[in-house]
């Protein structure tokens, strides 16, 4: 039957989405998959069963599509999609939780503190130095992120990470700062895809280095030593299968001066771009984007 690629949606991340979900629509087409291009709002989605979809390739980033919601959704409808069922979706979604597991299960990550106040901001300079992270929990695209490097600024970064969410969603933490490098593993099928590392002309990869940078600087290999290349690779699939993850994704992680690793995130649905970082990943390992799209319509999918 007919794709429906979902895109777009009510996240901050909406651009983004639109962008990716032109790219993997017309990937599908040229493999000659009958699809069609969802600009997904609640209604379209509550219509998809009537409407005969039976397989979604969903590319909505961030809250809604990328959180379990969408995902949901269309289990409810009967409606097939390769990735990340609703657990792993939920978890990813949320940064502290994440943290939480991977901290249980012996993964390293970078010390962390909940801020709840201007005060507590102030609290983390104090626990964690000067610079430190501020973050939403639960966003994407590094959006309400920001670089703490001075006591004043915390209060304007507390009031830019809890933005406009509500209670449930105003997760905010904070972060120490882990110095060196920033890295990306892909994952498709089980398998872990030729790590990237990422140099950013600005402070750190934030929105603009994301997606708006031509200064943004990829390496892929990444020129790690190739037992410490699949070390990490193993320890990037095992942060994503302990949140439950299947099919395809994202794992974010730094390394410090002295080369120790810092698991930081996953997503569930990451950017299919011209400027992203799986469609790049799989360049390097072989896969051209077009079968890389092919390979998330049917990741995990009987
Ligand atoms: N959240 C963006 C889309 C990414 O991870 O690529
Ligand atoms: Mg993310």
């Amino acid at each position: 039957g007919r794709v429906a690629v979902l895109c777009g949606g009510w996240s901050s991340e909406r651009e983004v989405s639109l962008q990716s979900g032109a790219n993997v629509y017309a990937a599908l087409r040229r493999r000659g998959v009958d699809a069609t291009l969802i600009d997904a709002d609640r209604d379209t989605l509550l219509a998809l069963g009537r409407q005969g979809y039976q397989r979604a390739f969903n590319i909505m980033h961030g809250t809604g599509g990328e959180d379990g919601t969408v995902q949901a959704l269309l289990d409810l409808q009967g409606i097939a999609y390769g990735g990340c069922g609703v657990l792993a979706s939920a978890l990813a979604m949320d940064k502290l939780r994440t943290k939480r597991i991977w901290k249980a299960e012996g993964l390293p990550t970078p010390e962390w503190m909940l801020l709840a106040s201007n005060e507590d901001a102030l609290a983390a300079g104090e626990t964690l130095g000067y610079p430190y992270f501020m973050k939403p929990a639960a966003e994407g695209s590094s959006v309400g992120i920001s670089k703490v490097a001075f006591a004043s600024s915390a209060v304007s970064a507390f009031r830019r990470a809890a933005g406009e969410y509500n209670e449930r969603q105003r997760v905010v933490l904070a972060e120490r700062n882990i110095g060196g490098g920033e890295y990306t593993c892909s994952i498709l099928d089980g398998e872990a895809l030729p790590i990237i590392r990422i140099v950013p002309a600005s402070e750190f990869y934030d929105y603009h280095a994301k997606y708006i940078s031509d200064e943004t600087q990829y390496h892929c290999p990444a020129g790690l030593a190739p037992a410490r290349e699949m070390e990490l690779r193993s320890l990037c699939l095992r942060a994503f299968e302990l949140i439950g993850g299947s099919g395809w994704g994202r794992v974010d992680f730094l390394l410090d001066e002295q080369g120790r690793e810092y698991l930081i995130e996953v997503n569930t649905l990451p950017g299919m771009t011209s400027h992203s970082l799986v469609p790049m990943a799989a360049k390097t390992a072989g896969i051209d984007f077009d079968e890389l799209c092919w390979r998330i319509l049917e990741a995990g999918l009987e």
